[in-house]
Formats: structure tokens, sequence, C-alpha cells
């Protein structure tokens, strides 16, 4: 393989012969795109930092619903913003929160769309932390119970899968017993195994209503500057029976992506945060960049990178891509 009698440009002569060599295609089936249900009537808010992304009551959640079906996207991730919030969390494992509601809405419209469920009480706490708050810290023991109860309410309404996000230790192996114990065992867990404390998570405390009102997440979120705490992190929640693990963020994190893709089993899903999309938004926006080509290129690096689901929202435009549809 040596110039001039070997040339590597042979292989990209035309689009026919460089699909036939191409290595990473994005699926449709690779799509999840997250929802966020608000309690209320008649609400589509616009989230000001997601242009696109839109809070939605559950009497409008099945417009949304429609147009995921039509374009094959199998599944979403749900977020909730309740009503009230309250020191525990107390909405978040209410069998008729949200949540639990939004399921059942959605089951109605659509019920083989696969519903993943965000399981963390930082939507719902009057603080905005992940868990149960005393003396300022985070209580990691006590709040297992809480997401515990969140997953079994979670899956009682209708949930396919369980997606925790919290970082709390021994939330995998709690919530797999919780719902084992109420016969659930069928039920998997996506756990956010490695999850790095981000601001890439900017405009999603926008949309989700779930800033902080004190500190940071440093307590339980992964250092952006580790790389061998992300797989030790892995391989806890492999050990404690999650059926597929995430690294999240995705794009500013594809040596993470790629390290625990080499190193485990499960199949890997990477979470493209808001930040990320918001940032691919503004440039286009500005006439900096073309969307669909930045969109098409980070989607498939990611699954370059090793992942086999990608969590993100840009999934309704790059499944119009994928089926054909031209974007307006
Ligand atoms: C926690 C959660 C967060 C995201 C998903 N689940 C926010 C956080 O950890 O602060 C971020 C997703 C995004 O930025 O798109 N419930």
């Amino acid at each position: 393989m040596k110039f001039p009698l070997y040339r590597a440009r042979r292989l990209r002569k035309n689009e026919t012969l460089r699909s036939m060599v191409r290595e990473n295609h994005l699926s449709l089936n690779d799509l999840i795109y997250p929802l966020f249900l608000i309690e209320g009537n008649n609400i589509k808010n616009p989230v000001k930092a997601m242009p696109g992304v839109f809070q939605y009551s559950l009497d409008r959640v099945g417009e949304e619903i429609k147009e995921i079906q039509s374009l094959g996207i199998p599944a979403v991730i749900l977020f909730g913003i309740p009503q009230k919030k309250d020191s525990r969390g107390s909405e978040a494992y209410n069998p008729q929160g949200i949540i639990q509601k939004g399921i059942q809405a959605i089951k109605e419209v659509h019920p083989h769309l696969f519903v993943i469920t965000d399981v963390c009480l930082c939507e719902y706490t009057d603080h905005g932390h992940c868990g149960v708050v005393d003396k300022g810290e985070i209580q990691n023991d006590p709040t297992l119970e809480l997401l515990s109860q969140q997953a079994v309410t979670h899956v009682e309404a209708g949930a396919d899968m369980v997606a925790p996000s919290d970082m709390m230790d021994g939330r995998v192996s709690a919530i797999r017993q919780a719902l084992d114990g109420n016969n659930y065992s069928h039920i998997p867990i996506m756990s956010y195994a490695a999850k790095y404390a981000s601001a890439f998570y900017g405009p999603f405390r926008e949309a989700a209503s779930s800033a902080p009102q004190f500190g940071d997440r440093r307590s339980h979120q992964m250092d952006p500057s580790n790389k061998r705490e992300a797989l030790k992190e892995v391989i806890l929640d492999v050990e404690e029976n999650a059926d597929v693990v995430m690294v999240k963020p995705a794009l500013p994190y594809l040596d993470i992506i790629h390290l625990v893709r080499e190193n485990v089993h499960l199949p890997v899903a990477a979470y493209c945060v808001s930040g990320e999309y918001s940032m691919i938004k503004a440039a286009a926006e500005k006439g900096w960049v073309d969307y669909e080509k930045v969109m098409m290129e980070t989607l498939v690096s990611i699954k370059r990178a090793g992942a086999d689901l990608i969590l993100n929202y840009m999934a309704k435009d790059a499944a119009k891509i994928l089926n054909g549809v031209k974007i307006p």
C-alpha cells in the first residue's frame, strides 16, 4: 500500500462507492427524543435557549407524539415539570404526577412508542437538587428510597424503561430491587452511568426548571477532567445489573464513549445534551454553519465513537433527513 501504486482517493470517487465503503450509519432506531411535560392546560411553551423545543401540557402533547410517530422515531425520554415542588420532591413519586399521567396520555395516542422516563428528583425539589438535602448536603441513602418509588410509579403507569440520572451511589441496584419486588423484573434500566458535572446542561435547566438554588452538582456528577473514573462508574452500574449504560454529554466526551464501548458488552447510549444542541442551533441561526450538515456529522460522530443509541433534541430533524424529507 504505497503511492503511486496505491491511491486512497480511488475509494472516494463517487457517492455510490463512498456509500458502499461507509463504515458507520445513523438510523432511525438509534434515536431517542427528549420531551418536556408540564402541568396545566393548553400549554406549548417554547424553551428560549433551545429553538424548536417546547414544554407541553398533556392535552397538547398528542400533536407532538403524532409527529414523532409519523417520522418513525421509536423512543422518547420524558422529563416532568410539576406544579408544586417541595423539599422531598413528592410529585416525583406521586402516582398521579405529571410523568405518570403523561405516560398514559402518550400511550393512548401511540401505544407502541417506547417510553423511557428520567428518574431524578431535581425537577421536583424546591431546592433543585437531585436528592434529599440535610445541612446543605445531598443525602445518598435516603434518596435511594425515593428514586425507587419514582421508578416503580413510572412503570406502573406504563413506562417501558427507566433511566436514573441522579448519580447517587447504589441507585441502580436499589431501583432493580424495587422493580423486581413489584413484579417488574422484565423492565430494563438505562443508567446515566458516566454523567459529568457539565456546563452543557445550562439550557436544559431552563427547559426543566431544575437549576439548583444553591451550590452545584459536583458532589455527585463526575469531574470533566476524569477518564479512568468513567470506567469505574460504568462498571459499578454493570455490576448493579444496568441493561444499557449511558455517557453524558456526548460530543465533548467522545473519548469516554469509545472507552466504554471497548470495555463493556452492554448497549451504550450517549446523551447529546441541551448545550450541544443550542450551540449548533445558534451558529446555524447566525448563518455560520449549515444546520443539517453539522447535525448529521455530529450524530454520526457519536455513533463512530461507539454509541448504539443517541438521546438528542435533533432527532425529529435527523429523522426527516433519514426519511428523505426536506426540512423547511
Ligand atoms: C437530571 C438531568 C439533567 C439532564 C438530564 N437529566 C440535568 C442535570 O443533571 O442537571 C440534562 C440534559 C440536557 O442538558 O439536555 N434530571
